[in-house]
């Protein structure tokens, strides 16, 4: 019986899909092109990345993978970017557990070499160390690591737009200053919110203006992730009219991270005998409107702040069509509503039609905002 992991990031024969992205992205990223990946939330973006790097880390090139989301401070993202590029030669380990204790340090022979050639891994030891200096050594250190021994890095910087959470700016200029100037070093960014991702990537005046190819993630491809369903239900031993799977993807659009938690749903309904003939997706998506209330309800709570932004998406989901038709442009300013809902990653536009990217949020607002 095949496991469904919904939450974590998806490896290896997991990932479904995604393969001229990967074929892609590699090229890229071998020719020395950066790139940065734009997605809404729970579009997969953490689970392409490490496929990226693992497939390129066979290649013999070396690696580093970190996750702004989860260094809360200079310190820590300095020390992040240290371990993981001297993870390489396998010290990241040591490293991390001798902290900065110069004593311990110089006990591993091969750690006492590195330091020798750089010397800033020494100041994690001193009392008060200056944050931004070491921020600035670690970034050094992506490139001069690998060049010491004549290996190529590709480093990734997971949800970059948390950077603006340490005054941002000053920041992402020192480091885009240092990194274009590395030829040792290609990085992929990545991040959810469009808008911040477009201060820092796609304006005219923002830091990594031109530094990196964008590249916009969308849905999973349908047809990969049919033939993935119905490999897990006849694996299950569950049989499943092919409409029921067509259904499901109607409903999610290939958006990974739904359609594997309602696979997960229905595998779970199973194994409880609660599957019967004559189970729809209605009953499944009901119980997932209830897992991901939470979830859903901070979603809401982040559009709900202005009335204008509201008012569109309620008329966006009701007559989604004839929009213009429905909407009092004298008390909402359309254009201005759009855009901001796009910047945020909370809609698309597909033949200039708007949808929601996130497929159970609409069907959120529709049962407990407008009651249809
Ligand atoms: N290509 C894929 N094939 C199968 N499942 C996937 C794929 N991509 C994502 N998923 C599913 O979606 C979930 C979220 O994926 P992942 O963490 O990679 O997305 P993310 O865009 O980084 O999300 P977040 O915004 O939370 O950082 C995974 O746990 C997995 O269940
Ligand atoms: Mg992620």
């Amino acid at each position: 019986m095949s496991k469904i992991q919904v939450g974590k990031p998806v490896k290896g024969n997991q990932l479904i899909g995604r393969e001229n992205e990967i074929v892609d992205i590699s090229e890229l990223l071998l020719n020395g092109q950066s790139v940065v990946i734009i997605a809404p939330r729970r579009f997969g973006k953490t689970s392409l990345i490490l496929e990226v790097l693992n497939r390129i880390k066979q290649q013999g090139f070396y690696t580093a993978y970190l996750d702004l989301f989860l260094t809360p401070d200079l310190e820590t993202l300095s020390r992040k970017i240290t371990e993981e590029i001297l993870n390489n030669r396998k010290l990241g380990k040591v490293f991390k557990k001798i902290k900065g204790d110069i004593a311990e340090m110089f006990r591993n022979i091969e750690l006492k070499q590195t330091i020798e050639s750089f010397e800033f891994i020494l100041k994690y030891n001193s009392q008060n160390p200056d944050s931004w200096e070491l921020l600035s050594d670690s970034i050094d250190f992506i490139n001069n690591y690998p060049e010491k021994y004549d290996k190529q890095i590709i480093c990734a910087f997971d949800e970059f737009g948390d950077i603006k959470k340490f005054n941002g700016d000053r920041i992402a200029k020192m480091i885009r200053s240092k990194i274009q100037v590395q030829d040792s070093a290609t990085y992929i960014f990545s991040g959810s919110y469009e808008s911040v991702m477009d201060t820092l990537f796609v304006k005219q005046n923002s830091p990594f203006f031109r530094f990196a190819r964008i590249i916009n993630l969308g849905y999973v491809e349908k047809d990969e992730f049919k033939k993935y369903i119905s490999n897990v239900f006849s694996g299950n031993h569950i049989s499943i009219k092919d409409i029921l799977i067509d259904e499901i993807l109607d409903f999610t659009k290939g958006h990974p991270y739904y359609t594997q938690l309602i696979v997960q749903q229905i595998l779970m309904n199973n194994s409880l005998g609660n599957f019967k003939e004559g189970f729809i997706l209605k009953d499944i998506l009901q119980q997932l409107l209830n897992i991901e209330n939470n979830f859903l309800e901070k979603q809401w709570e982040d559009v709900g702040k202005s009335r204008e932004i509201v008012q569109t998406l309620l008329i966006l989901i009701k007559h989604r069509k004839s929009l213009y038709s429905h909407i009092d442009t004298k008390k909402i300013n359309l254009g201005r509503a759009l855009k901001k809902l796009s910047g945020s990653g909370i809609i698309y536009s597909e033949n200039n039609i708007y949808h929601l990217s996130d497929p159970l949020l609409e069907l959120w607002i529709k049962e407990k905002i407008i009651n249809i």
